[in-house]
């Protein structure tokens, strides 16, 4: 699991634990995630290693490598992200290009590299984590939400490509969803449907290997319908920035 010591990652790791998998923890901070593995070791009896880095680093693939040698991967869970909200020419330059590099890069790296090891034992999992607000561009989340349609549209294509060989991939489009970093965002209010992890989580693993990507909860799979087929693009465009302005302001 990449992004793994706290939210959807932690919970992804939770419900793995729970079905009995030794897990690969992967975060940037050692001590949550040290808690984290800790927990889980306690509580479900499984083997957890750990592995801090960060998913935006250059030498990712020799990490992810060195931090997987001698052991099967059977699933991978790309989760972690970098989520910047404000006015796309006020942000660093720097900072949009790292969020390509973690929602981007990272998950062309895992999926290639332990995909291919999955291909050559003919069975395996890959759920690539995007969002909601992937399906148009999003005024304010601009670079995010861009990152989040190619990690939909990756994850689409994977599961068109592996499935005849066994492995099972899942592009996976949460709404917003209860964890530290949507907390630490700091929304004025909450919009018409915030999900708790746990079920998030669940709906996940009960998509795998259903199709190519799933929506986790009623209201967002009837809002995402909305929008998609019954808007016109540059409406859904206009009203999730206006949301946007509503939840966060200008
Ligand atoms: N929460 C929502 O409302 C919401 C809505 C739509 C989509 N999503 C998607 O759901 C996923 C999870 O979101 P989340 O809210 O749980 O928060 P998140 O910040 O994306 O993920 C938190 C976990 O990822 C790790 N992480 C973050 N950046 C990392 C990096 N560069 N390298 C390695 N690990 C990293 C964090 O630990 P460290 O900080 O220690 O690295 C933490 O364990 C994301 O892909 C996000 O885009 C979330």
């Amino acid at each position: 699991v990449a992004g793994a010591s706290e939210g959807l990652g932690a919970e992804f790791a939770r419900q793995l634990a729970a079905r009995g998998l030794n897990l690969l923890l992967i975060a940037r901070r050692p001590a949550p995630l040290e808690k984290a593995a800790e927990e889980l070791r306690a509580t479900h009896g499984v083997e957890v290693r750990t592995g801090a880095l960060d998913l935006a680093s250059a030498e990712l693939l020799s990490e992810i490598r060195a931090l997987t040698d001698g052991i099967e991967v059977g699933m991978v869970v790309y989760n972690g992200a970098v989520s910047i909200i404000g006015p796309f020419l006020e942000q660093e330059l720097s900072d949009m290009l790292r969020t390509i590099d973690v929602n981007c890069r990272g998950p062309v790296i895992l999926a290639h590299e332990l995909g291919r090891r999955m291909q050559d034992r003919g069975r395996g999992g890959i759920i690539i984590v995007s969002s909601l607000s992937a399906y148009q561009g999003v005024p304010l989340l601009s670079t995010y939400v861009a990152s989040k349609a190619f990690d939909l549209v990756l994850g689409e294509g994977l599961w068109g490509e592996l499935r005849a060989s066994g492995v099972d991939v899942l592009a996976f489009a949460v709404g917003a969803t209860r964890t530290p970093r949507y907390q630490a965002s700091q929304p004025q209010k909450d919009p018409v449907s915030v999900m708790e992890v746990g079920p998030v989580v669940s709906q996940a693993f009960a998509a795998l290997g259903r199709g190519p990507s799933a929506i986790p909860g009623r209201i967002n799979r009837i809002a995402s319908f909305v929008m998609r087929r019954l808007f016109p693009r540059r409406y859904a465009v206009q009203l999730m920035g206006s949301q946007l302005r509503s939840l966060y302001g200008q």
